[in-house]
């Protein structure tokens, strides 16, 4: 149905790349607002064709408008970490500096501050991390994305053919990292009774058929041919070679940004570089994806 036919009308919306490889800009949209097909098609095209979109001006919004905004982009899945949720809205998860652990601790919440994708120890993990910035730190703090799938095509050839077959074996935390991952996620770890989850290191986007290198440091026990810590060595170096500047984009908030980021195609790290008196909070929310292949 047109805009016109279902009366929704369309708004003024502007997208503006950031740089050649990653991220746009979307201004003059109004989520609270209902967005017609044309309209959300556009973003969820924006979204793939430059990894990352920030969509800036979403203050306003309430928790159900923001559970909408990212259903723009899918169907929402649950986060594996369930300690941490908004009331009354159990698919959009809460990252917050001010989080206590089980214990009551300030819980670890530099234990991501690796370049990951997300819950890749799940069969099918998310296509989309969506980001909401509900409290902002004055500076820093910002959420860097890096475009896994140019980044993967300037590879050496001797490099992309090493990886050409290899798979990674997917845990909840890699007993690499036990030693400084948040105890609860270590004590789920040694808990659980399930066996890691085979994914490939290179994976094909669905969408648009290209490569991308995809995988999540701290939560890989082993590549294929290699023990635990020369896996965590090898990933290390692959991660040097394919964050340089050039493939990478460090978003900071403001207020209302709401930041969508195609995980098929994408590394991200979390920015710890600001005062920790301020307080940082982000909604996060999930849009189901396929098994990587
Ligand atoms: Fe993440």
């Amino acid at each position: 149905m047109s805009a016109a036919a279902s009366g929704i009308t369309t708004q003024p919306m502007e997208i503006a790349k950031v740089k050649k490889h990653i991220g746009a800009i979307v201004t003059g949209i109004d989520l609270a607002q209902p967005i017609d097909d044309a309209t959300r098609k556009k973003l969820y095209d924006a979204a793939v064709e430059n990894v990352v979109l920030v969509i800036r001006g979403q203050a306003h919004l309430s928790p159900g408008q923001v559970q909408a905004a990212g259903e723009i982009f899918g169907e929402l899945m649950e986060d594996q970490n369930r300690r941490y949720l908004v009331d009354g809205f159990p698919l959009i998860s809460v990252l917050d500096n001010r989080h206590k652990d089980s214990k009551g601790q300030p819980a670890k919440v530099g234990a991501n501050a690796t370049w990951h994708t997300d819950h890749t120890n799940q069969e099918l993990p998310p296509k989309f991390t969506i980001l909401y910035a509900v409290a902002v730190p004055d500076k820093g703090g910002a959420t860097s994305v890096c475009n896994a799938r140019a980044a993967y095509e300037a590879l050496p050839d001797d490099m992309k053919l090493k990886i050409a077959d290899a798979k990674t074996e997917n845990t909840l935390i890699s007993s690499a990292r036990m030693k400084t991952g948040n105890p609860d996620i270590v004590k789920a770890q040694l808990e659980a009774k399930k066996s890691p989850t085979v994914h490939p290191l290179v994976r094909t986007h669905p969408e648009t058929g290209t490569k991308a290198v995809w995988f999540h440091k701290g939560k890989t026990e082993t590549v294929t041919g290699m023990s635990p810590e020369e896996t965590q060595d090898f990933l290390q170096d692959l991660t040097d070679q394919i964050t340089q500047p050039q493939f990478c984009y460090a978003h900071e908030y403001k207020k209302g940004d709401l930041l969508i980021i195609d995980d098929r195609a994408s590394l991200h790290k979390a920015g710890f570089d600001y005062d920790h008196s301020q307080h940082r909070r982000l909604y996060r929310m999930l849009v189901r994806g396929d098994r990587p292949c």
